[in-house]
């Protein structure tokens, strides 16, 4: 529903300081080993990082920027990052060791032939799947997609466009995972950006695979000769892309000060928050239907819960309704972004808007500066225009 009143519960807000915050000593990404391999794939180009000081000023804070992923690889979300990574990983221990040297994807496509015939197969709500459907066709490879019921029209059709067999399972997120993970085999590599026991490679260079998205901003801030901000916003499902965050931050050298991470859910798909609560991983009961689709999880992944858990300061979990209302504002700034890609902002925009009693208010001040992860376009053209009442000009669906 995106039109009429929002419901009370849409415009719900919480912060909440994460009660398993502690410093942490992490292993850094190869950080320079996955740029090159992303420099390699067709399209590589560093996505925006945008200065918008109205509303840095509308919000109460000094600066805000905005890492802009609407185009990424010619697909609407950074998700490209992680998967093309971790098919690669995949791909290179299948065939025994590194890959002989490969200039770009039609050489590397000739270099694991011998796999044929090959499939990938992942779980999604949409994003991470086409991702993995795409590096599918990019290397000569079929893919099957699961996806949770109720996926909308236009997320199916942007992944059957990348060539992909779309299989709608009777249930949500968790199911699809499941459904996905019996694939594996010796004709199928399972590409999933969550992690279960035993299953912990493949998310964990998904993972490794998003260090290329701070690596730009830290080549972007350096050119600007700025600093990291005080702190960064982002979008939490399953918990890979805050663990990347986490990671990078973690091992940053010559950081001069720390940055803070603020994790955004919504509510009802809120289960990083709701394990840190109660000190180790749950899974939530039923399915998640937030219009934030990419964050509509039930349990966070194995792998980035021990990042996850220590590394964010504190969690905010909004309902829909502000969700709708980024969207719009990053509209009006020029900045085309879904539902999930706007809950970065729309998080702020909720602890700037009803100051709470949170610890997490004093982070937030009129001398902060703030970047904010915007991880999506308009993926879902029709929700898109839905919200908006015009349609979208990025990457189509
Ligand atoms: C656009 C977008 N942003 C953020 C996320 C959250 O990433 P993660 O599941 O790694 O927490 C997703 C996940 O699918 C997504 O599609």
């Amino acid at each position: 529903m995106t039109t009429g009143a929002p419901l009370a519960s849409e415009t719900a807000f919480r912060a909440v300081a994460n009660p398993l915050a502690a410093s942490l000593a992490v292993e850094p990404a190869p950080v320079a080993e996955v740029l090159d391999f992303h420099r390699r794939l067709p399209g590589y180009e560093p996505t925006p990082l945008l200065s918008v000081p109205a509303m840095a000023a509308r919000l109460g804070v000094r600066s805000l920027l905005f890492k802009c992923e609407s185009e990424r690889f010619g697909l609407p979300a950074f998700k490209m990052l992680g998967a093309s990574w971790a098919v690669y990983r995949s791909l290179c221990e299948r065939l025994g060791g590194d890959l002989e040297s490969w200039e770009d994807v039609e050489e590397l496509s000739a270099a694991v032939k011998g796999l044929l015939p090959f499939r990938l197969a992942a779980a999604t709500d949409g994003n991470h799947g086409r991702a993995v459907a795409r590096m599918a066709g990019l290397l000569g490879f079929s893919a099957r997609i699961f996806v949770p019921a109720g996926t909308s029209a236009g997320r199916i059709a942007g992944i059957e466009k990348e060539g992909a067999e779309v299989v709608v399972v009777a249930g949500g997120y968790d199911l699809a995972v499941e459904s996905s993970a019996g694939e594996e085999g010796p004709h199928c590599a399972v590409i999933s950006d969550t992690s279960w026991p035993g299953y912990t490679a493949v998310p964990r260079w998904v993972i490794e695979g998003y260090s290329t998205l701070f690596a730009e901003i830290d080549q972007a801030l350096a050119s600007r000769r700025r600093q990291w901000p005080d702190v960064l916003v982002v979008p939490i499902g399953v918990g890979a892309l805050a663990a990347a965050a986490v990671v990078h931050l973690a091992s940053g050298i010559g950081r001069k000060r720390p940055t803070a991470i603020l994790g955004v859910e919504p509510f009802g798909s809120a289960c990083v928050t709701e394990s840190a609560l109660r000190g180790g991983i749950v899974t939530l009961e039923g399915e998640q239907h937030s219009i934030m689709a990419g964050l509509n999880c039930g349990t966070p992944s194995l792998v980035a819960w021990p990042l996850v858990s220590t590394g964010v300061a504190g969690f905010i979990t909004i309902g829909d309704e502000w969700a709708r209302r980024a969207v719009r504002e990053l509209a009006a700034a020029g900045i085309e972004a879904g539902e999930t890609g706007a809950a970065g902002l729309a998080g702020l925009d909720a602890m700037r808007l009803q100051p709470a009693s949170s610890a997490l208010e004093l982070l937030l001040g009129e001398d902060s500066e703030v970047l904010v992860l915007v991880t999506e376009g308009a993926s879902d053209r029709e929700a898109w225009r839905q919200i908006l009442g015009v349609e979208a000009v990025g990457p189509a669906s």
